[in-house]
């Protein structure tokens, strides 16, 4: 956090144990900037020192994130508490409907302590509305420092309630993570498309930020139970019943979910087939797999922006992030 100190604005991350490391490929995906530094390899998957504050020079609506819980624009840093409340009153803040919340940062500890947030709301010009706040002003207590930062925008937790859904099956991936990487490969307004799409976590999560999906599906009725779940959470998306390998068009991102056979060690033909399309009828993909899929993507001529291990139990997933070659080329500007 130190070496960023003196940026603008601070985001505060927060995943669930184990999903640490899509959470910062997810921050670089939304801000632009470069993540927190993740251990690698993560040695249990549940290491629960790890930063939480990520300092940035740009401040962006993280409505739509998995694990991005809001962006803070910092308005004083000093060393310590007495030298923070002394800053806060010189810059004569008007707020009116305001709220003051006392964070921990994760590295620290902090005392919470209304005692705090109550000093700080007497720096405050205006009155305070604990139950229905228009303006959040957040104290955070770093190992080092202090900060006084007030919130820009915060996740909208769209994932939630997307669990609950007619069909299920063992295969599917949750929500939250389906979301998180759908934002690695898209924004709001593109098109993607799921290969291998099960029962529609993928398409749901993406339709539900504004992102139009199309999903590919071998087993008719899962397709079937894709598109009851995205009608119960009253999304859309076309569904096609086929082989996601046989997929045609063009795509801002495809998101991938590969069909776990027998042989964990090795990438499978009909995977390797499923990757190898997405590569050539999209700009960005993001792939989840038991496999390394490194010296895969490097013969598919795809540049590697970021791979994250998902840990649950003894389940070890990586996901790949990666720009095909007409993405790099895109981004190049050819
Ligand atoms: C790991 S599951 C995907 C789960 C999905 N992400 C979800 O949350 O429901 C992989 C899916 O790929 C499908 N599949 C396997 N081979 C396929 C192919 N060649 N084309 C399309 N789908 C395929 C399987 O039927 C299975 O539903």
């Amino acid at each position: 956090m130190s070496e960023h100190m003196g940026l603008p604005y601070c985001y505060r991350l927060s995943p669930p144990i184990g999903q640490y490391a899509l959470a910062a490929l997810e921050f670089r995906a939304l801000t632009g900037a470069n993540g927190p530094r993740v251990p690698t390899p993560n040695p249990r998957g549940e290491r629960d020192d790890l930063p939480r504050l990520v300092r940035a020079r740009i401040g962006v609506d993280v409505g739509r994130s998995s694990y991005v819980a809001e962006c803070l624009r910092v308005l004083a840093e000093e060393p310590t508490l007495e030298e923070l409340l002394t800053s806060a009153g010189k810059l004569s803040l008007k707020r009116e409907r305001f709220r003051i919340k006392l964070r921990e940062s994760g590295e620290v500890k902090s005392p919470l302590s209304q005692e705090i947030e109550r000093a700080f709301a007497d720096t405050i010009v205006g009155s305070p509305d604990l139950s229905n706040p228009a303006t959040l002003l957040v104290v955070i207590a770093q190992p080092d420092r202090w900060l006084l930062a007030e919130q820009v925008s915060s996740t909208a937790r769209g994932w939630r309630g997307h669990e609950q859904r007619p069909f299920q099956y063992s295969s599917a991936l949750p929500p939250r993570i389906a979301r998180a990487m759908v934002n690695l490969v898209a924004a709001p307004g593109d098109r993607i498309i799921d290969p291998c799409c099960g029962v529609g976590t993928v398409l749901v999560e993406a339709s539900s930020m504004g992102i139009e999906p199309y999903g590919w599906e071998i087993n008719p009725k899962l397709a079937e139970h894709a598109t009851a779940n995205l009608c119960h959470h009253q999304q859309g998306a076309w569904i096609v019943v086929g082989d996601g390998r046989n997929a045609r068009g063009r795509w801002g991102g495809a998101v991938l979910d590969l069909p776990y056979g027998q042989q964990c060690e090795r990438v499978d033909s009909v995977c390797a087939g499923l990757v190898k399309r997405a590569t050539e009828v999209a700009d960005l993909i993001a792939v989840v797999s038991l496999q390394d899929l490194g010296e895969l993507l490097a013969s598919l001529d795809c540049r590697l922006l970021g791979v994250a291990e998902l840990v649950k139990g003894h389940l070890r997933r990586r996901v790949h992030w990666a720009s095909t070659p007409s993405g790099s080329q895109a981004l190049s500007g050819g």
